[in-house]
């Protein structure tokens, strides 16, 4: 039976790469029963909507959504990234967002699990004396001993199932003595349930310069919001660039959602320029998390040469497709 998905293409340079992405899964044989969905900067502009509850409700009863990108220039900062992500986040609990890297040669590969729905992201804190001289403005970073034993369990089994066997928490533990205390602990607690996971820890700007030099020594690593945010544009950056980064936004228990790190890329819009293959390989990781993986596995075989995956948008898209 047909998978059913729904399309999010978005704004910009989305529905260009997703229309590549659709027609790469399609070239690897399996059938998708798509529902689409307008919405993001657009749309908002169009008649206000960014994303009604009703719609929330109709994905609990998809297998998976696949995301181009949303937000455009022309819309305020926040509306899109707060009323849509943010929301679609919260509202489906995808609390895990999961980031593979490829060293460039091929020869390595780790993935990061960054906690998605707490920390400084949470939406905790406010104004006070808003606009005054004396203003005042807090953003606290919100961490439950769920959410992050949740993650962090995520994080074991996923080290657990790959042949190194090896986690690395990364944080900030020296100077978030109380967050970071929480994770600390958490993360020793839920190791010994994985004794056959080695582990270690990084504090978050060593990790920035192990990222850049020594990026061999990791598997899977785990994380919290905003050190997961920004780890993994570093991540993309060494690794192929932001045309390669794909990422899942999982609830294991619920539905997940598919996306490249990268935005709507408003400079290239409409050129017939993005580099697809970064939606492409989210397709992959959303056929694995389908269970068809022979075919996931067959996709991020075609991508694997990089440096042959050049030309238009339309071009890649075909050159990928080929190969299968
Ligand atoms: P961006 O990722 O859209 O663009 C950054 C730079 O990378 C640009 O020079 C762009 O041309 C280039 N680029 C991005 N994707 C590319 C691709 N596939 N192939 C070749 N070049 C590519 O980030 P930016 O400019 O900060 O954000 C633009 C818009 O996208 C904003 O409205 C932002 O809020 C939104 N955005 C949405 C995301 C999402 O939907 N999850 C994630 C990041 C940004
Ligand atoms: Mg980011």
């Amino acid at each position: 039976m047909a998978h059913k998905v729904g399309i999010i293409g978005g704004d910009g340079i989305g529905p260009e790469v997703i229309a590549e992405g659709l027609k790469v899964i399609d070239a690897a044989g399996i059938e998708l029963d798509t529902v689409d969905y307008d919405l993001g900067g657009s749309r908002y502009l169009k008649d206000g909507t960014v994303l009604d509850d009703a719609t929330i409700d109709e994905w609990r009863g998809l297998d998976a959504l696949y995301l181009g990108a949303v937000g455009t220039p022309d819309v305020p900062p926040g509306v899109i990234e707060r009323g849509l992500l943010l929301k679609m986040r919260f509202a489906l609990d995808l609390y895990i967002n999961r980031r593979p890297f490829v060293a460039p040669d091929g020869s390595h590969d780790f993935i990061v699990i960054r906690e998605n729905t707490e920390g400084t992201y949470a939406g905790e804190g406010g104004f006070l004396r808003h606009g005054t001289p004396h203003e005042i403005a807090t953003q606290g970073s919100v961490n439950t001993r769920h959410g992050v034993e949740r993650c962090v369990r995520y994080a074991f089994g996923l080290a657990r199932s790959r042949p190194r066997k090896h986690l690395t928490l990364v944080h900030k533990t020296n100077v978030l003595t109380f967050a970071g205390d929480l994770w600390e602990r958490t993360f020793n607690e839920v190791a010994a349930d994985f004794p056959d996971v080695d582990t270690a820890y990084n504090h978050v700007d060593a990790a920035c310069i192990y990222f850049v030099q020594s990026p061999e020594q990791y598997d899977v690593i785990v994380t919290d919001n905003l050190f997961g945010d920004i780890l993994t544009d570093l991540g993309g950056a060494v690794s192929g660039g932001i045309g390669f980064a794909s990422s899942a936004n999982l609830n294991p228990e619920g539905v997940s959602m598919f996306e490249p790190v990268h935005g709507s890329a408003p400079d290239i819009a409409g050129q017939d320029k993005a580099n697809p293959t970064a939606a492409v390989l989210s397709g992959a990781m959303m056929l694995d998390h389908l269970g068809e993986t022979d075919a996931a596995d067959r996709i991020r075989a075609a991508c694997a040469d990089t440096e042959s995956l050049v030309g238009s948008t339309v071009e890649v898209g075909d050159l990928i497709a080929s190969r299968l």
